[in-house]
């Protein structure tokens, strides 16, 4: 490809994606394809002669586009929220054009310094003190995982790395059985086992938090069975209804006890932009690792996932190696983030991070966070008021779940099943569906970028005419 060719095509891409996000209310939000039927279009072979740049850009939207399912639609209630925000997808672009790789500082100086800039913008954004740092990784799995990493090296006394994991005791870890499955993840892959990963329970209610006394009995009578305590994971927005632990609660008893605790807080540590919604992770400045993912909430396009850590020396000491080709003679004191993250290879982040946090400043970002969570509280109030409608958990910021009551002698759990797929089929929404105390629920959030009051309206007169004329059987 020429440069005139490469200049024609960008172009043409950049009209492309900004004629696409402004179609995206014409479309149905969930792909309406069956499986399979996207691949029966791709050949199974690939060409031995180059094609024309018409034809693979025809292909692209003719057969891959309406097999998408558009997590920028404004009327996408799923899962959580994966925001990009115009503005992160142009700093994207630049990203894509340069497309260094920034695992050292000197790979890119600038990628390296500007994530120091950004990462402490964000410090000081959610209202942690200075005295943490941090490193973006890709996800949050990868900093849950890094974080799991580190407990289980200081509680092994920095052996597990070179002994392994037989030679020692079992390393346990704490957690409630509302935390999300990056958790699970990180303890097979660390070497725990996940017959280590001990779950306290959370007291009963959908939202509530970890019981701290039951956390503290269960570290002692690992100890005395001559297990090794390592560390803690609590939960600030829990995926499936927001469970929300008490983290000053959480850190008392697990410093007293000398283990580590991490804050996954991958959703909902957006929110805390917004000094009032501070009190849901009060005690946060004495967790040692803390993460959330700006791809979520906040605006920046997917990947973006901050850790914060109190002490870095503990993340670098358990993930940093040195071969002779990765040194960087001569530049004593710089940071080489790939010391603080499992993949060596980093992509450069931090640059829509920047273009977001400047274009649309904090107050930008806190309107449209505040918004989402009085629209979602307002919708749990219209569907309270109707009837057949049941809140199943209240809002926790603006995540809800509920149930409709299907007619006589229809079983609920086949009703709210059909109920969800007969919204998504119809195009208009998406939501998705979680479990509460054993009952299916339909689970809805906002946090769309484009969102607006009247696309939460129109989730209210969608959900209402779709459950009252599901059929009967
Ligand atoms: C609370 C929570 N933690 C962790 C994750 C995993 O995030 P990631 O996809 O960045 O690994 C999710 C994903 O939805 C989540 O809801």
């Amino acid at each position: 490809m020429d440069w005139g060719e490469f200049r024609r095509w960008s172009e043409k891409a950049a009209t492309w994606g900004a004629e696409y996000r402004a179609s995206l209310r014409d479309r149905p939000v969930r792909a309406q394809t069956a499986p399979g039927e996207i691949a029966a279009h791709i050949a199974d072979s690939p060409p031995e002669s180059g094609e024309a740049m018409e034809d693979i850009f025809k292909d692209f939207e003719d057969i891959l586009v309406p097999g998408m399912t558009h997590w920028q639609h404004p009327r996408f209630f799923a899962y959580f929220p994966a925001n990009a925000a115009p503005v992160s997808v142009i700093a994207e672009y630049l990203v894509s054009a340069i497309a260094a790789q920034c695992m050292l500082w000197q790979t890119s100086p600038s990628a390296t310094e500007l994530e120091t800039k950004v990462v402490d913008w964000l410090c000081q954004a959610v209202g942690l003190p200075g005295s943490f740092t941090g490193v973006i990784q890709d996800s949050a799995s990868t900093a849950t995982l890094a974080a799991v990493l580190v407990m289980r090296e200081r509680a092994l006394d920095w052996r597990g790395n070179s002994q392994g994991l037989a030679a020692n005791k079992a390393v346990r870890i704490y957690s409630t059985d509302q935390v999300h499955t990056s958790i699970d993840r990180a303890i097979w892959i660390s070497g725990i086992g996940a017959e280590n990963l001990v779950r306290i329970p959370s007291g009963g209610g959908p939202n509530s938090a970890m019981d701290t006394p039951a956390l503290a009995a269960a570290i002692e009578r690992d100890r005395a069975a001559g297990l090794l305590p390592a560390g803690v994971i609590a939960c600030v927005g829990g995926t499936s209804t927001g469970a929300c632990d008490d983290i000053a609660a959480v850190v008392e008893v697990a410093h007293r006890n000398g283990l580590y605790v991490h804050v996954d807080a991958a959703w909902a540590g957006s929110a805390m932009i917004c000094p009032e919604f501070r009190t849901l992770w009060q005690g946060v400045e004495q967790a040692d690792s803390v993460v959330f993912n700006p791809h979520k909430w906040l605006g920046a396009q997917f990947d973006c996932s901050v850790q914060f850590v109190r002490e870095p020396e503990s993340l670098v000491r358990t993930l940093a190696i040195h071969p002779e080709y990765l040194r960087t003679h001569g530049h004593d004191g710089i940071i080489n983030y790939s010391e603080w993250s499992v993949p060596l290879g980093r992509r450069f982040r931090a640059l829509k991070l920047w273009f977001l946090l400047r274009y649309h400043g904090l107050e930008g970002l806190r309107t449209m966070i505040r918004n989402h969570v009085a629209w979602s509280q307002t919708l749990a109030e219209r569907l309270a008021a109707e009837s057949d409608f049941e809140i199943v958990t209240q809002p926790f910021l603006s995540l809800f779940s509920f149930s409709h009551r299907p007619s006589a002698g229809v079983d609920q759990e086949s009703h709210t099943q059909r109920l969800i797929a007969a919204i998504n089929n119809d195009g208009r929404i998406y939501l998705t569906q979680t479990r509460v105390g054993g009952r299916l629920v339909v689970r809805f959030q906002a946090g769309q970028f484009e969102t607006t009051a009247e696309d939460v309206d129109i989730a209210f007169a969608t959900i209402v005419e779709i459950a009252r004329s599901l059929p009967s059987v």
